[in-house]
């Protein structure tokens, strides 16, 4: 997350994430699913602004961009959102009655797989733990965190990389030697992701990321990554028949270790350089007409920047 301070508002650039690796450990009692999963944040963004409103409520607005799926709906404009959501648990917890205005731009498409809910909600948690004065300890954020959603923690913890457990809340950062360039791709409509747990099947022999995690800390980026993999892919492929489609498209114009993130439907896949990110993600859009993003390893720092990049929500 970046966060500025523009007088009385609180603006916060926060990242989207892609899963270079997710397996499905098995089905629990209370209806989730263990996770063993690397999540990498990415420089697709959202941006929010926060300020104390006149009125008591929490009022909350929501800017979409053409870049996001119309097939798919749109997020919730109302108090189902998650961002309202957190906001209205945040000020629960602490014991007061919400007055705040929120704005958020959304550019990070949803029902993607790439996290673009939970990381505006943890956001917000981060936002208004600073704006209402609470001082809340990280510990405190990332209980709240847990009970709003599975992947918040991630972008709470506001790493680059890690390794996510349980229902992916539990969060162990993981070091990552050097920036990584990806494609992201999407093919047309989302995916729920309840549905794609739903048709999940245990195999007999779960994966483990562990070459994966080496690869990422260690020096040779220019060589072959290992372990890229994804256990929903198989069921997202029986409710999405685009998603073969759009890989093998990322594989032809010469990525390496192409898979789906999440619960999809965007894809990713890694380039060798930003060059040929930028080329493919251009070439997704030109010749094939998906939604594409040349994309880094998102690192922004997590100070406050006090009046000094708000100016341009759009670039
Ligand atoms: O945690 P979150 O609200 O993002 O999850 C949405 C849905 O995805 C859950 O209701 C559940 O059906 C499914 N899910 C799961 N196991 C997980 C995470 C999500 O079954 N570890």
């Amino acid at each position: 997350m970046r966060i500025a301070r523009q007088g009385e508002t609180l603006v916060i650039d926060t990242p989207a994430k892609v899963n270079l690796f997710l397996e499905v450990l098995g089905r629990r009692d209370d209806g989730y699913h263990d996770l063993l999963t690397v999540m990498l944040a990415i420089s697709l963004t959202d941006t929010l602004q926060f300020r104390i409103a006149a009125q008591p409520g929490v009022w909350f607005h929501q800017h979409l961009t053409t870049a996001s799926p119309s097939q798919a709906g749109s997020p919730p404009h109302d108090d189902n959102n998650l961002v309202v959501r957190a906001a209205r648990r945040l000020a629960e917890v602490a014991g007061l009655d919400p007055a705040v205005e929120i704005s958020l731009w959304k550019r990070i498409p949803w029902q993607a797989g790439l996290g673009g809910g939970s990381s505006d909600a943890a956001a917000t948690l981060v936002a208004l733990n600073r704006l209402w004065g609470l001082q809340l300890p990280p510990a405190d954020l990332h209980q709240l965190a847990a009970t709003l959603g599975s992947d918040l923690n991630f972008f709470l913890a506001q790493s680059p990389l890690a390794l996510c457990t349980s229902r992916g809340e539990i969060v162990d950062r993981q070091p990552l030697r050097r920036p990584l360039s990806l494609v992201i791709a999407q093919p047309e409509g989302g995916l729920g992701t309840a549905d794609v747990f739903r048709r999940w099947e245990p195999t007999s022999a779960p994966r483990r990321p562990d070459q994966l995690l080496t690869w990422l800390a260690g020096d040779s980026h220019r060589n072959t990554t290992l372990g890229v993999y994804n256990a929903l892919q198989h069921p997202a492929g029986q409710l999405h028949p685009g998603l073969k489609l759009i890989q093998q498209r990322l594989i032809r114009c010469g990525l390496q270790s192409v898979a789906m993130t999440g619960s999809g439907s965007a894809c990713f896949g890694l380039a060798g350089s930003h060059r040929q990110a930028v080329r493919v993600a251009r070439w997704m859009r030109g010749q094939f007409r998906h939604r594409a993003w040349a994309v880094r390893t998102w690192t922004a720092p997590n100070a406050i920047h006090h009046d000094e990049f708000a100016s341009n929500l759009w670039s």
